[in-house]
């Protein structure tokens, strides 16, 4: 099958929450992009929420990226990629620390086929979905892109710390590689057509969903873990990014690559809105906005949750030249239509 080679990404993890919001962006940017999920934690419906975006068929293959012949055969050698983005990847923090082996194999697997698949076909750029959990707690705040990285206190977190070192050591070794990882702080929202969004499986994890779910009545009431920091309202402080400028970070950061405007061939760039907003605020915020009442108690700290981190963005804005641009408060908007389509509410 031919492609146009410098308008071509694989998205791999592109049915996935970030990953199905960023290809979006990269269609409407004007890329032709090429989605490949194994469908592990991801529904087809968000490829078809994609499609009804953009208004038009995204192809889509249903491979595993741990399998390197499939990818091979299925994907690598049947289109010309200008760039990779790689989101395939295992994220349950708590799920990671009783099965760690899963994390290791599947996260660094998926990331080692690729990367030898780009040597093998000629692709020379690639965005890591990185992630904040790589700072651990900061002793000074907000985290810069030089605030050294502490051991992670998951194998999630190791993974994507081990990925960022694999990358780097590649880059290095194969001349005609570039990538950019780029570290998320807390993704959140959803596309504002509510037609994709995050469709986590089982009980959420992650704040916003419990808050969504909550909301629609799915859950009796959310627990705030911790009202006892040494934060200004007790609970903890995080970086709230809004998904669809997180996805235009990703744009931002292929067009870097493939138009040569890289520094050096491996960057790093944090991807926050640059303020702390606490747990407590967060709440009170979507109860405004939504004008809906979200239940919540005060209940004991989360085991290897950090007090607080978020985002010193200047290198973003000034280098990569991305600025988060949603207000909050439309997120927050934005993740409660989503929950109120996927529950016909
Ligand atoms: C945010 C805040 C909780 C749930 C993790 C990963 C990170 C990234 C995103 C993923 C914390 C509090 C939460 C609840 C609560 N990875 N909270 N009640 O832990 O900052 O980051 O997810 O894909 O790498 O570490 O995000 O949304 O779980 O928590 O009070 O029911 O909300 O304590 O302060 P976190 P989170």
């Amino acid at each position: 099958m031919s492609s146009n080679k410098n308008k071509t990404v694989l998205v791999a993890g592109g049915a996935g929450y970030i990953g199905s919001h960023t290809t979006v962006e990269l269609i409407n940017a004007g890329y032709d992009v090429v989605i490949a999920d194994n469908l592990s934690n991801a529904d087809i419906s968000a490829v078809k929420g994609v499609e009804q975006i953009v208004g038009r068929s995204v192809p889509f293959i249903q491979v595993d990226c741990c399998d390197i012949d499939a990818l091979r055969r299925e994907v690598f050698g049947k289109y010309s990629f200008a760039s990779v983005i790689h989101f395939a990847a295992y994220k349950a923090v708590g799920e990671s620390v009783s099965e760690p082996l899963k994390y290791f194999r599947n996260n660094l697997q998926s990331l080692l086929n690729v990367l030898t698949l780009m040597k093998e076909f000629d692709v020379p750029n690639i965005v890591f979905s990185s992630s904040a959990t790589v700072y651990g707690q900061p002793e000074v705040l907000p985290a810069t892109e030089a605030t050294p990285r502490q051991r992670a206190n998951s194998p999630y977190g190791l993974t994507k710390q081990m990925s960022e070192d694999i990358i780097q050591d590649t880059v290095a070794a194969v001349p005609f590689f570039k990538a950019i990882a780029l570290r998320y702080f807390n993704p959140i929202g959803a596309h504002p057509s509510a037609l994709i969004g995050e469709l986590p499986k089982g009980v959420p994890a992650n704040l916003v969903p419990f808050i969504t779910q909550t909301a629609a009545g799915i859950r009796k009431e959310l627990s705030i873990f911790g009202d006892d920091y040494g934060t200004p309202d007790g609970s903890c402080l995080r970086d709230y990014i809004d998904v669809v400028d997180l996805a235009r970070a990703h744009v931002a950061a292929v067009g870097r690559m493939v138009e040569n405007q890289s520094a050096e061939r491996y960057e790093i760039f944090n991807i926050g809105i640059g303020r702390p907003v606490s747990v407590l605020e967060l709440v009170k915020l979507f109860e405004e906005v939504n004008g809906v009442p979200v239940p919540h108690k005060i209940v004991a700290r989360r085991p290897g949750d950090v007090e607080k981190i978020w985002a010193a963005t200047d290198k973003a804005n000034e280098v990569l030249g991305w600025h988060a641009e949603r207000e909050l408060g439309d997120t927050l908007r934005a993740a409660w239509a989503w929950e109120k389509h996927v529950r016909g509410l």
